[in-house]
Order: structure tokens, then C-alpha cells, then sequence
């Protein structure tokens, strides 16, 4: 252990500074929760995977297996107060077993940099829509003109192209400024007023006239619908919308301050986090329904179903332009977190400086986004598996990697950590305890587990026709 690590009380502390506060903590987590998987993502998906069922599903997930991961990955970042992968070889170790758990650490670091490869593409689209909403391009626009625009921005290599490298240029600036003044400030104000917005445009949907059918399509589970396949995508969704199972909040949670509650912490932080995924759907469904537009359109469906409305109401403008920039601020301090595990990695073990970790990886996550970018023109018809290059790298990411992580996290907080570390991080052995060990413990690697075989099995018999 580095001495410099050790302060006076024989606490461990982190290299890189510690959050001044639990708001400031709180804030940064649910920055990195709150962004294009609430307000893109989840009505895609959900969307696609025929409503009710699926969101209920989803949401169970986020209660049993999701909050547990989180609080997992908080304690184990805390415990180690290092990078990810540095923190699983420490613990491993300090409990007696092996420094190989590290590998759930390096899961983690790969799971990011695939991940915001084909964020930023995505983020990348909303930068776009901020010009496009302020030039008026959505103005009294029909269904099919607003159609057209997004076929015609995406379709340009060229357009998307631009855009990503200029949201890896903003997230790029962020890290290399490091903990205490980049990340904290830049979520300060953002959650709020987007929270604000969507319930302003809640009103507008609620008086679409498609209102009850968006809702309908939202909550009443067709269980008919509902596959292993799409329990699978839900499962993944709880994942990727809280930021968990690939070490961001571990790495978070290795700046927090030792007498912060985990437990209230991470309840606040999945309460925004759903919060906003609902209102968002409860926006989108009944603007899509009240528009003839089809729920299942896929990762069109936000860049379409809410231009289309901002173009009709007064001051539509404005508003566009100011959702498309709040947007922007939310998949910003999301992008944050998702290369935070990488350049922590490589400051403490290639002894990098901060900003040039952070140019290093910026730039290998903006060549492996050119994959993506691609996958919406030039390379659309070039499909295997999953689908295109950017369906592979979000299925592979959401349904695969995270749930792995999220299962070798809890089996790690839940059976390999001693009950005295584990109670010492979340204060104490009372009931919230024993309900988190009991989650951790048992229904989240089992239902993850249980998921993942169900989903991915028939699939693989299918491929290798065993
Ligand atoms: N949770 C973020 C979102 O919903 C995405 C993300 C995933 C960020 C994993 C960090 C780590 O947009």
C-alpha cells in the first residue's frame, strides 16, 4: 500500500481527492445515472420490447438486483479507495483470497470504453438536435419531415461523425480537470432542470389526447410478449440507466467520505434515476400514440416523437433547444463516469498524468465509436448477430458485461468480504443490512444468473444446432 494512501487515523484515502460533500457525491452518482438511458434509451427499448411487461420487469430489477449491485460496488470502491481494478486485487487479498478478482475490475474498464464509444455517437445526435432545434428546423414540422431529419443527419457519416468527435472533445476536457473541480460542478444544476422540463412537457403530453393510451401501453403487461430475450434486455436496462456493473460507482465510491450512508445515498440515487425514466416514458408514449408514430421505431424514437411536439407548441423553439441542451449537459456527466474507471486505472499504474490518461483514452474510445457511427450509414446493411456494429456493441455491453459484473460484485460483497467489512461500510448490522446482505447474497447473483442462462442458452444451442 502507498504510504501517501494511509492518513493519520489509519484510514485509507484516495489519490485523486475526495467529494466535499455527500450532495456532492450524491450528485456526481446520480449525474452519471441520469442521462441518455432514461430519456433515449428506456422508451427505445421498452418500445420495442411491447410496453407493460417489460417496464414491470424492468423496474423489479432495478429494486431486487440493481440496488444491491449499487450498494456493492459503493462499499467495495470505498473499502479500497482505488481504481476498480487496483481496489478488487486489495480486497481480494485483505479477505484472505485472491488478487484475481481483479479481473471483474478490468471487465469493468472494457465494459466503459465500449460503452461510451457508441454513447458518444448517440450524445453526439443530441449536440446535433441543440443546433437544429435553435435554427428552427422543427417548426410546424410534420411526422415525416421530422422523420426525414433524423434519417437525413444520421445517414451522414460525415454529420455524425463531427458531433461524436466533438462530444469526446467536451468529455475529454472534463476528466483531464480532474475529481473536485470538473466532476462535481458539472452536475450541480443539470438534474434539476431537466426534471423541471419534463414535467413542463408531462402537461403538454397529458393534453396530446393520447394520454391513457400512452399510459395503457406503459402499464398493462401483455405477459404474452414477454421473452427470456426481453427479460434479458430489461435486466440489462437496470444496468446501463444506474451506471452498474462495470465500476464507475465503485470508483466513485472510492472518493466518498467515510461517515456518508451508502444505503440513503443510493436509495436517493435510484429514486431520480426511475423517476425520470418513467416521466420520460410518460412523455414519449402517449406524443407517439397522439402522432400515428410506432413505439417500436427503436433509437429514433426520442429525435422524433419530441421535435414532432415542439414544433406545434408556442415558444417550441426555445424549449427544443433548451431540452436538447440539458440533454446534452445529462449524457455529458454520464460520459464521466464511463471512462473514470480507465483513466484512474492508467494515472495509477502507467503513471500518466491526469489530462494525458484522459487524451489517451478519449481518443481509443472515439476510434472504436467510428464502428458506430458507421452503423447508421455506410456499414447499416453490414449486420451478424445482433444486429449492426453498434446493436453487437450495446448488446454485448448492457445484456452481457454488466449483468457478469454486476453478478461478480455481489458474489464478491456478498460471500467473499467478512460480515465485519461489509457491516462496517453500510453501518452497522440492523435490518437494512441484513436486507441488503440477503439481496446480495442470494436474489441478485441467482436472478442474474438465472436471466442470463435462460436468455443466452437457447440461443447459443440455436447457433452451434446442438
Ligand atoms: N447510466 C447512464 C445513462 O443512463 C449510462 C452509463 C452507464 C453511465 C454506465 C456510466 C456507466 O445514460
Amino acid at each position: 500500500m502507498l504510504s501517501s494512501q494511509v492518513a493519520d487515523d489509519g484510514r485509507r484515502r484516495s489519490l485523486h481527492g475526495h467529494w466535499s460533500s455527500r450532495m456532492a457525491f450524491v450528485l456526481a452518482v446520480t449525474g452519471s445515472a441520469v442521462g441518455l438511458g432514461n430519456v433515449w434509451k428506456f422508451p427505445y427499448i421498452a418500445g420495442q420490447n411491447g410496453g407493460g411487461a417489460f417496464v414491470l420487469v424492468y423496474l423489479v430489477c432495478v429494486i431486487l438486483i440493481g440496488m444491491p449491485v449499487m450498494m456493492s460496488e459503493i462499499l467495495i470502491g470505498r473499502r479500497g479507495r482505488r481504481n476498480p481494478m487496483a481496489t478488487m486485487a486489495l480486497l481480494g487479498r485483505e479477505e484472505g483470497h485472491s488478487k484475481r478478482w481483479q479481473w471483474v475490475g478490468a471487465l469493468g474498464v472494457v465494459a466503459g470504453v465500449l460503452i461510451l464509444s457508441y454513447y458518444s455517437v448517440v450524445a453526439g445526435w443530441v449536440l446535433g438536435y441543440v443546433v437544429k432545434s435553435a435554427t428552427g428546423t422543427f417548426a410546424g414540422a410534420s411526422a415525416e419531415q421530422v422523420s426525414a431529419t433524423f434519417a437525413g443527419f444520421t445517414g451522414s457519416w460525415q454529420a455524425i461523425g463531427l458531433t461524436h468527435t466533438l462530444f469526446m472533445g467536451l468529455t475529454i476536457f472534463v476528466v483531464a480537470r480532474g475529481v473536485e473541480r470538473g466532476l462535481e460542478q458539472a452536475v450541480r444544476f443539470m438534474v434539476p432542470a431537466l426534471l423541471l422540463l419534463l414535467v413542463a412537457l408531462l402537461g403538454y403530453a397529458i393534453n396530446s389526447g393520447s394520454f391513457m393510451d400512452g399510459v395503457q401501453f406503459m402499464f398493462t403487461p401483455a405477459w404474452e410478449k414477454l421473452s427470456w430475450g426481453s427479460v434479458l434486455v430489461a435486466l440489462g436496462q437496470a444496468f446501463f440507466t444506474l451506471s452498474i456493473g462495470m465500476g464507475a460507482i465503485m470508483a466513485y465510491g472510492a472518493y466518498l467520505p467515510e461517515e456518508t450512508s451508502i444505503t440513503g445515498s443510493t436509495a436517493t440515487v435510484v429514486a431520480a434515476d426511475t423517476g425520470i425514466a418513467m416521466l420520460a416514458g410518460l412523455v414519449i408514449f402517449p406524443l407517439v400514440f397522439a402522432n400515428g408514430l410506432d413505439p417500436a421505431e427503436g433509437p429514433g424514437l426520442v429525435f422524433e416523437t419530441l421535435p414532432l411536439a415542439f414544433g406545434k407548441m408556442p415558444g417550441g423553439v426555445f424549449f427544443s433547444t433548451l431540452f436538447f441542451v440539458l440533454l446534452s449537459f445529462a449524457a455529458w456527466t454520464s460520459a464521466l463516469g464511463l471512462v473514470e474507471p480507465a483513466v484512474a486505472w492508467l494515472v495509477e499504474h502507467r503513471n500518466r498524468t491526469r489530462s494525458q490518461a484522459a487524451v489517451m483514452m478519449g481518443f481509443l474510445v472515439w476510434f472504436v465509436g467510428l464502428g458506430s457511427v458507421l452503423s447508421f450509414n455506410v456499414l447499416n446493411e453490414f449486420t451478424f448477430l445482433a444486429g449492426t456494429i453498434y446493436d453487437n456493441v450495446d448488446y454485448l455491453t448492457s445484456n452481457i458485461m454488466l449483468p457478469l459484473g454486476g453478478l461478480l460484485i455481489t458474489v464478491f460483497a456478498g460471500w467473499i468480504m467478512c460480515r465485519n467489512s461489509t457491516a462496517d461500510e453500510l453501518g452497522g448490522a440492523g435490518t437494512m443490512y441484513k436486507a441488503w446482505r440477503g439481496l446480495a447474497r442470494f436474489v441478485a447473483p441467482i436472478g442474474i444468473l438465472l436471466i442470463l442462462i435462460n436468455a443466452v442458452w437457447p440461443t447459443i444451442r440455436a447457433t452451434l444446432d446442438i
